[in-house]
């Protein structure tokens, strides 16, 4: 009996302890900024988050060394520019492995390298990849690290000739013989996996009039089916992830994983960047954390847990290109929050983060519930509220206006009606750019105030107050 027992105990602590595996989110810490935290700092954020899983582009030993005993699981990178010397011989890569990576190894937990990123965006690097991933693969086994970090590269979704619908995906024809497949070889024989960049937002930029922003979002809406396959897809994510899964399956990996290592969406753009925009990053960014935390695979690979990095940490003013490319952070430089969504399985259900302690003046924000069966109402609903950053003059200042000549509604917040209380200039200020913003139809420019304001995907808590979405 006692035995019976035992060992059911054991049944049961092992069902416990092996749930399903689950979908993983990661986040990308790009540094091209003159004014970023210093690392150390930024470990701290990271932690503050409950990031664990950071992808670097190099291997700079100041932020390898702030990772030193941090417990995140790293991945770090061999930069292009390195990709032809590691592909002429072995000692090259072994010099790079004895100055880059021992020097930091266990105590910085390095996962995995990528070698080079999104490379076939030059051709001329098309022969040189995979020597190099099997120069640097030799240079980790004379370490016997072969088993312990994995090597892979992260591809662009233009290494794709088709990607619509998602069945028809395949590699481009030139990329196939001479680098794709022998990548993929080489990713089965190391048990590693295949990294692959996917952004909805440049599909969705370059044909607003054809993809429905929901679509592109996560957000309801009816899906687009694949005649090819039968699938319906609920989002452009999704149908983008196939197409790499339905290419790799034409040229016979469909055992080969997948980590996506870049996704996300601008919080600003330049004015033909359609669909860059504050609100829009925060539904892209949170819907597609509470997608990975919360749901399976995709409809080709159901039973694979989505592996992603958002892009990006911080918005990185030197990177050159369009305003977008400065835009991606889920931080500020000053480690403000640009949006708040949750990153972690804790703050989806609600709790845990500190960042959710209820404030009168700080406002709790989560991303917009991408099916109604989630909490929270209304899906898509946004609203405007000071941003907790501005200097108080400057708040006061766009107050005024708000109610002045804006025209917002700030009768509720006046002595003795509904929204008085609290009686602070974050809550007043918010009640009225809210009102402003509403009754402009939430247009895009309508929530700014000065850089005072920002907008939410949550309905704000002032204390009782209700915050309008009509007038
Ligand atoms: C580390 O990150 C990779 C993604 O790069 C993930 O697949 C792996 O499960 C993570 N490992 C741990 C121990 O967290
Ligand atoms: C191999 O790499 C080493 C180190 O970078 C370099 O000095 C040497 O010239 C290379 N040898 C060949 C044959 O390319
Ligand atoms: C590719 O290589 C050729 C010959 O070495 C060189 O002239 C050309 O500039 C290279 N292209 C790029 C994009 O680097
Ligand atoms: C992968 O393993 C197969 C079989 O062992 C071998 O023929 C092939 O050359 C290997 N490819 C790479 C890129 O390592
Ligand atoms: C979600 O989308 C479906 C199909 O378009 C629609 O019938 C349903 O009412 C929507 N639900 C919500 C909450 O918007
Ligand atoms: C609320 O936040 C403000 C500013 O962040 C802080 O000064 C204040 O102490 C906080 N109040 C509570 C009750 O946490």
């Amino acid at each position: 009996m006692a035995e019976f027992i035992i060992v059911s105990l054991c049944l049961l602590l092992l069902s416990v302890q092996a749930p399903a595996e689950t979908g993983m989110i990661g986040i990308n810490y790009g540094r091209v900024a003159d004014n970023l935290p210093t690392p150390d700092k930024v470990v701290e954020l990271l932690k503050s988050q409950g990031l664990n899983t950071v992808k670097l582009y190099d291997t700079d030993p100041t932020v390898l060394s702030a990772f030193s005993g941090s417990g995140i699981n790293l991945t770090v990178a061999l930069p292009n520019e390195l990709l032809s010397a590691a592909a002429s011989n072995q000692s090259y890569t072994d010099a790079w492995l004895q100055s880059n990576i021992l020097p930091h190894y266990p105590s910085t937990q390095i996962y995995a390298i990528a070698v080079g990123n999104e490379v076939f965006t030059d051709p001329n690097n098309t022969n040189y990849l995979v020597p190099a991933m099997n120069n640097l693969y030799s240079s980790l086994k004379s370490h016997n690290l072969d088993a312990s970090i994995k090597i892979s590269s992260p591809i662009a979704l233009s290494a794709l000739q088709d990607s619509y619908p998602p069945s028809s995906g395949s590699f481009k024809s030139d990329l196939v013989e001479p680098a794709i497949k022998p990548m993929l070889d080489f990713l089965r024989n190391t048990s590693s996996f295949l990294m692959v960049n996917a952004y909805p937002f440049f599909a969705y930029t370059a044909n607003s009039g054809q993809i429905s922003l929901d679509y592109a979002l996560f957000r309801n809406n009816s899906g687009v089916l694949d005649s090819g396959s039968g699938l319906r897809y609920s989002s452009l994510f999704e149908a983008q992830i196939d197409a790499v899964f339905a290419a790799m399956n034409k040229l016979q990996y469909d055992d080969v994983k997948l980590v996506v290592t870049e996704t996300g969406w601008p919080s600003k753009g330049d004015e033909d960047e359609t669909g860059a925009s504050e609100p829009n990053a925060a539904a892209y960014n949170g819907n597609l954390v509470r997608r990975v935390l919360t749901g399976g695979g995709t409809p080709l690979r159901p039973d694979d847990p989505l592996k992603v990095f958002v892009f990006a940490l911080f918005n990185e003013d030197e990177k050159p290109g369009p305003t977008s490319e400065r835009n991606y952070g889920l931080f500020y430089p000053d480690e403000e929050k640009v949006y708040d969504i949750p990153l972690t399985v804790a703050e989806l259900n609600g709790g845990g983060s500190e960042s959710d302690a209820v404030n009168a003046s700080k406002v709790v924000v989560v991303a917009v519930a991408p099916s109604p069966t989630v909490a929270g109402s209304g899906a898509g609903q946004t609203w405007c509220v000071a941003n907790g950053q501005a200097a108080e003059e400057k708040l006061q200042e766009a107050l005024d206006y708000a109610c002045g000549g804006g025209g917002a509604d700030c009768r509720p917040i006046q002595p003795g009606a509904p929204c008085y209380a609290p009686n602070t200039l974050d809550a007043h200020a918010s009640y009225a750019f809210n009102s402003y913003y509403q009754m402009k139809a939430r247009a895009t420019g309508t929530c700014d105030f000065g850089g005072t304001a920002h907008v939410v995907t949550q309905p704000p808590r002032f204390g009782n107050c209700q915050f309008p979405t009509k007038y």
